[in-house]
């Protein structure tokens, strides 16, 4: 099995190959199956490997029974608990990690237990019933030679691959019980929950998601996921940044972070281990796991702050300047391997992933754009398409400042001219392929349907999971171009950005809507062909062509507790200047953390944003329906379902964020988390190295002795209400300074 798994890395090349390989495992391993089934009549029993890979049939006499007698109370077993995710019409990926000392049990045997709930997504993980579950065998290092699960190689992680195996848009209970075969009691993992796709052609009424991005755990705590754990979601839609790069000292008290290289910033395989173990040892992010099926697309932060591409897919190499092995194509390589590697790990993705450690070319010269793709598609049956993009692996480099070539991050103030318009039209967000493919359709990893693109698709919603804000956000919109705050976002992008827009409205796309991540900032706005001055353009940013609304942070400090705002402004102050500034928005905050879920049904789709205390640990931390807005299908137009007023001070907000902290007169906001089915109150508009990727050694100690790649000050819970503009760039420093930092 080994070999055949060595085989199939040195097989790595174009993606039509990896895509025939996975195809040919998937009927291979259907046809064990098939044969398991035919010799244990009852309880199908299966084999199944972790990485969805074909396994050898093992001996039926000991597969698809779980011991008699297992502990169920136990969890420690199972340090991260549970998780599913990569959802099909026939399956999901399940995931868990097992104890490393229990791992090392020489006879140890792992199972999977799986159980229809019975009662379409009602009942509770407690409720499970076991009873007439079928039983997986999932092999073991110890047990059964080749087999790679719970090896070290892989830290001890677990992913089994249930596409095939299920129905079509139906809610499952799943366990592991692993047996020790050793003195160690037999034990069994907390329960999760899957639910998978419904099949791409059916008829659905009603979708729920669940909405979250950028959870550092040195911010803060994660009762947000507490609340999504208890939502009645679908899925969980996770928009990136599900963990920071960096180690430090925590803003709230038992949050500390260190590394096992002990830098600031990720440099080894163990250091991504170490931070995806740490994130996932969070009670209120297990319960959201377990809960929930994961539809994750990454951000800059699952490897590192602020990055790029440069130059084309095979002699090109990913770059950034928040860490020490920028510039260095070998070494940020080898960095961008051990991070995917090790989110893959422990995320349960379905991703078109091709192991470079396991291939014949050295780590450091393999392009992530070879043996990685994130991008695809998830359809809900005729009602919504959601087109997950990668905004990180493809992306050119910022614009640069004409005064300071060197600063790839600067901010473009030169005035238009043949040489940066030209570098405008140049520079990509989404790369040639995943732009053709997200505007015209093509396929999707492993056995998921391939797509018609937003333009093609039949379903109604076309709904756009998206990293950075795609809306314009400027500081100033005076002259030709406006001043923007964020050229990390897609105001960097602008000429790409155009395109698409304008693709949309001559295909005349409706019900299109973005769901963004990334800011820690909660907005609504309108989508645009561009936005220009309306005194500067005859064009005046031509007809709304979609909605979008971005999460805010579940921890991760904002705009506000980064020092951008100033302390004795309201929230609703900061909201209207930023409107009078960019008319195309509806709402933006930037002074709390939560979530946002969005639902699909009779014929509108509601965002609702909810505001989570980051300061109290704890699932029951106080969550405030914050506001929710209502799109009806066929028409660009936000309807305010509830929007009150904000009038404490940012000063309040932040200090209430941190654990002992409290708000005075914070604003009165109605508490509730009920549901969303308020009359509309009011209806807006405007105008419109480990090289041997083993066991997490190190391999490389970088050539700086202390990174530098930190990308937020934890001490800094500044409050400036300055205004001062000491490089003259027309941006506040404290604005710009709260940018750079790299929320
Ligand atoms: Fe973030």
């Amino acid at each position: 099995m080994l070999e055949m798994l060595s085989e199939h890395g040195r097989r790595a090349g174009v993606m039509t190959d990896r895509r025939g390989d996975e195809a040919e495992h998937s009927t291979t391993r259907r046809g064990i199956l098939k044969a398991a089934g035919a010799a244990s009549a009852g309880a199908a029993a299966a084999t199944l490997l972790s990485t969805g890979a074909v396994a050898e049939p093992t001996d039926p006499s000991q597969g698809g029974s779980v011991p008699g007698e297992f502990r169920t109370d136990d969890y420690d077993a199972f340090p991260q608990s549970v998780g599913s995710g990569g959802p099909t019409p026939s399956g999901a990926i399940v995931w868990t990690r097992l104890d490393e000392e229990l791992a090392a049990f020489t006879n140890g045997q792992l199972y999977l237990q799986v159980a229809a709930d019975g009662t379409d997504g009602d009942a509770t993980n407690a409720d499970a019933d076991f009873t007439d579950a079928r039983t997986f065998t999932v092999p073991t290092a110890g047990r059964d030679e080749g087999a790679t699960a719970l090896a070290a190689a892989q830290d001890h992680t677990v992913r089994v691959d249930l596409d095939g195996e299920l129905d079509p848009d139906t809610y499952y209970f799943y366990r592991f019980v692993y047996e020790t075969g050793g003195d160690a009691p037999s034990t069994a993992s907390p329960v999760g929950r899957l639910h998978t796709m419904p099949a791409p052609d059916a008829s659905v009424d009603d979708v729920r998601l669940a909405v979250s991005s950028c959870n550092n755990y040195l911010h803060g705590y994660y009762g947000a996921f507490a609340h999504i754990a208890e939502e009645d979601a679908d899925y969980h839609v996770s928009l990136g940044d599900f963990l920071y790069e960096y180690a430090g000292g925590g803003q709230q008290p038992g949050r500390d972070i260190e590394l096992p290289s002990g830098k600031n910033v990720t440099h080894t395989l163990a250091d991504y281990r170490h931070l995806h173990r740490t994130y996932r040892s969070d009670d209120h992010l297990q319960a959201a796991m377990e809960r929930h099926t994961l539809i994750h697309t990454w951000d800059d932060h699952e490897i590192i702050n602020n990055r790029w591409w440069v130059g084309d897919a095979e002699t090109g190499f990913p770059d950034t300047r928040s860490h020490p092995f920028g510039g260095d194509p070998e070494r940020m390589r080898r960095l961008y391997a051990r991070g995917i590697k090790a989110m893959l790990e422990y995320l349960p993705l379905r991703v078109a992933y091709e192991d470079p450690y396991e291939a014949d070319e050295p780590v450091e010269e393999s392009s992530a754009r070879q043996y990685f793709r994130l991008y695809r598609s998830f359809k809900f049956g005729d009602l919504a398409e959601l087109f997950m993009t990668d905004e990180r692996l493809y992306r050119s480099p910022p614009p640069k400042d004409d005064d300071d070539p060197t600063a790839a991050s600067g901010r473009d103030l030169a005035p238009p001219s043949p040489e940066r318009n030209q570098a405008d039209l140049d520079r990509t967000m989404l790369g040639t392929e995943q732009y053709r493919w997200f505007l015209d359709g093509g396929t999707n990893p492993g056995s998921m349907p391939d797509t018609d693109g937003v333009t093609g698709t039949d379903a109604t919603w076309k709904l756009h999971g998206n990293e950075v804000l795609c809306a314009a956000l400027k500081a100033a919109n005076a002259g030709v171009d406006g001043l923007y705050l964020n050229y990390d976002a897609w105001d960097g992008y602008e000429a790409e950005r155009n395109l698409v827009m304008g693709r949309l409205a001559r295909d005349e796309v409706d019900n299109y809507v973005t769901l963004t991540g990334d800011m820690h900032s909660y907005v609504a706005g309108y989508l645009k062909q561009d936005y220009k001055d309306p005194e500067q353009s005859e064009y005046v940013g031509g007809p709304r062509v979609g909605v979008e609304f971005m999460t805010p942070g579940i921890s991760s400090n904002n705009l506000a507790s980064a020092g951008g705002l100033p302390a004795n402004a309201t929230e609703d102050a900061i909201d209207e200047a930023v409107q009078t500034q960019n008319p195309h928005i509806e709402w933006f905050n930037s002074s709390r953390w939560g979530y946002t879920t969005v639902h699909i049904s009779d014929g509108s789709l509601t965002y609702t944003a909810y505001d989570v205390d980051r300061s109290v640990d704890a699932a029951d931390a106080p969550k405030t329906l914050l506001r929710s807005y209502r799109v009806p299908e066929g028409r660009y137009e936000l309807q305010a379902v509830r929007s009150p007023t904000l009038d404490g001070t940012i000063g309040d907000r932040v200090a209430a964020s941190f654990a002992g902290g409290t708000a005075n007169d914070g604003p009165d906001v109605a508490t509730g988390a009920g549901p969303v089915d308020g009359t509309v109150d009011a209806v807006t508009g405007d105008e419109g190295d480990d090289s041997s990727g083993g066991n997490g050694g190190s391999d490389d100690d970088g050539s700086a002795s202390s990174a530098d790649g930190t990308d937020s000050d934890p001490d800094d819970t500044g409050s400036s209400t300055t205004g001062s503009d000491g490089d003259g760039s027309g941006i506040p420093d404290h604005i710009e300074d709260a940018f750079e930092r790299g929320l």
